[in-house]
């Protein structure tokens, strides 16, 4: 706790007495709840009132952040300062947002006109593939792009495009591939013709196990059908590795850079982000990116009190190291929006699950918890069970529109509908009595209403923040992202953790290297652990048959 120490434990003090109000009280107790505790940004509106917390619990959470310097460390990422201390680079994520003419210096060089010479190329060759202009070998315009990469070179391009199926192109196909299962690369592939086919290599470092075997894959898939000489004219890589880009074939025209200083899961607003512009257009991508430009500006300047991420990642610090819950939720309701909970998996859970401070030593409050969810209304025929009586309380992020995209009668509002009611559940609840009363008042046997109530009864005081927007753009989808990317950032900082490495993913990646030549046939290693060794021994023999 070092120097913020007597602030947790009057956190702690006050988590205590919070725990006995209910949010019921709170409201009746204020009738301005929710315009105390509603934030707005253009066409967004974030409603946190229906949270456990009062402004007393806001003023201690803020006196936090100013005791473990939020706004400098926020400072430091946001003008290219090395805040990734243990790989020694900057986070300037918000640089690829920046507009033209913004000077950000990375080792005293201004990078914001690299950055926007590469989106121009991006925006190019998007519009080429789009208009047909850009062909593969035989001169057929592509249909299909299929983008490899895994992690953060794949899971925000796939959501985004995904979110944004109202403005995909009527000809070009966007499909993702990640898993190093074959199924993967084989089901996509299925039906696709190679001549109408451009594959994107989206990776980093160019040497990731799964997205290297995927790309050789595609290419001998290209070779057999075109001959070896289509490999420069099908593939096209997004990559900080140009030597490992240059080695597997693809030319220097057809390569898309970025910089160590994008992180994996900050990197779709980079040329990582080519598969979106492809999908959508390089308009559309812009806006996208004007959106998490708007947010980033909001996140700068605005005031801590009046400040989205900066509440949210406050409100993401009382409920997991003060009140300790263990996970939470984001549900949007939003079909399109299925896809975001896993990408703010990796930017959440990669970021924060973090055990040791930037200083080395070991944390002593409770870090990043488990993050979940995916679209409602779906979840709520499985999981909200849990949700409303299990014993565990997660407090769970709603995200909806105000108008759809489509104008089928009927469904919007029901979403809509279902949305609000699924808070004001969670909040409320349901007595037992009320329970009871409610049974008997439809007739029910008095003996089997009582023996009913308990199961049929809700415990209610289960937090929830609902974020509203006008309609799912590219601009707001913008803005929901950066929002939970400085969300993270806030509570990293409070932490005292380096949210931008990510080194608890190696020792399993090393071992997968050792274990391949066992899994091959050979034999198991001197050291390895009789578990181990008992599955080598049944995937031999089941391989055998
Ligand atoms: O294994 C984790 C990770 O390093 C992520 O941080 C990253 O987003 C992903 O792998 C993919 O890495 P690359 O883009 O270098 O292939």
């Amino acid at each position: 706790m070092t120097n913020s120490q007597a602030i947790w434990r009057d956190l702690q003090r006050h988590g205590a007495e919070m725990t006995e109000r209910s949010l019921a009280e709170l409201f009746s107790e204020d009738p301005n709840r929710f315009e105390i505790f509603s934030l707005r940004l253009d066409d967004l509106l974030v409603d946190v009132s229906k949270n456990l917390l009062t402004t007393d619990t806001m003023l201690l959470l803020r006196g936090l952040a100013e005791r473990t310097d939020l706004v400098g460390r926020r400072e430091a990422m946001l003008s290219g300062e090395k805040v990734n201390t243990s790989e020694q680079r900057a986070a300037l994520h918000t640089a690829l947002r920046a507009t033209a003419g913004t000077v950000i210096k990375v080792d005293g060089r201004d990078v914001v006109p690299e950055i926007h010479a590469v989106l121009e190329r991006v925006r190019d060759f998007a519009e080429a593939v789009r208009s047909g202009t850009e062909t593969g070998k035989t001169g057929e315009p592509f249909r299909d792009v299929v983008h490899i990469g895994i992690g953060g070179s794949v899971l925000g391009p796939a959501m985004i495009t995904q979110a944004l199926a109202p403005y995909h192109h009527d000809r070009v196909r966007v499909h993702f591939v990640s898993n190093v299962d074959g199924a993967d690369l084989h089901d996509t592939l299925k039906g696709l013709e190679p001549a109408r086919t451009l594959f994107l290599i989206a990776s980093k470092t160019f040497t990731t196990q799964e997205t290297m075997l995927n790309a050789a894959s595609a290419r001998r898939w290209i070779a057999e059908a075109l001959g070896d000489g289509a490999v420069g004219k099908h593939f096209v890589a997004l990559s900080t590795n140009l030597a490992k880009v240059q080695a597997f074939g693809i030319p220097e025209t057809r390569t898309f850079g970025f910089w160590d200083w994008v992180g994996g899961r900050y990197s779709p607003w980079s040329a990582i982000g080519l598969p979106i512009a492809l999908a959508v257009g390089g308009e559309r991508f812009t806006e996208l990116l004007a959106g998490a430009h708007a947010m980033d500006r909001h996140f700068e300047t605005t005031p801590l009190e009046r400040n989205i991420p900066v509440t949210l990642g406050l409100i993401g610090v009382w409920y997991r190291s003060i009140l300790g819950y263990g996970s939470s939720a984001i549900i949007p309701y939003d079909q399109r929006l299925n896809r975001l909970t896993a990408h703010l998996q990796q930017v959440d859970m990669e970021s924060n699950g973090k055990s040791t401070r930037l200083d080395g030593g070991e944390v002593d409050v409770a870090t990043a918890g488990v993050l979940w969810g995916e679209a409602g209304t779906n979840v709520q025929h499985s999981f909200f069970q849990l949700l409303h009586q299990g014993t565990a309380v997660v407090p769970v992020d709603f995200l909806v529109a105000a108008r759809a995209h489509e104008d089928l009668p009927g469904h919007h509002d029901l979403l809509l509908a279902n949305c609000l009611a699924q808070s004001r559940a969670l909040m409320l609840g349901r007595s037992e009595e009320e329970a009871e009363r409610l049974m008997l008042a439809d007739g029910m046997d008095p003996g089997q209403a009582k023996a009913l109530a308990p199961h049929r009864a809700f415990p209610g005081n289960r937090p929830s923040t609902t974020i509203l927007y006008q309609r799912l753009t590219p601009y707001m989808l913008g803005m929901l992202i950066a929002m939970y990317e400085h969300k993270v950032f806030v509570q990293g900082a409070i932490w005292g953790i380096n949210s931008f490495d990510q080194w608890g993913v190696e020792l399993g990646k090393e071992l997968a290297n050792q274990l391949l030549p066992a899994v091959l046939g050979g034999a198991p290693d001197a050291d390895a652990d009789g578990s181990t060794r008992g599955l080598l021994d049944a995937l031999a023999r089941l391989r055998a048959r």
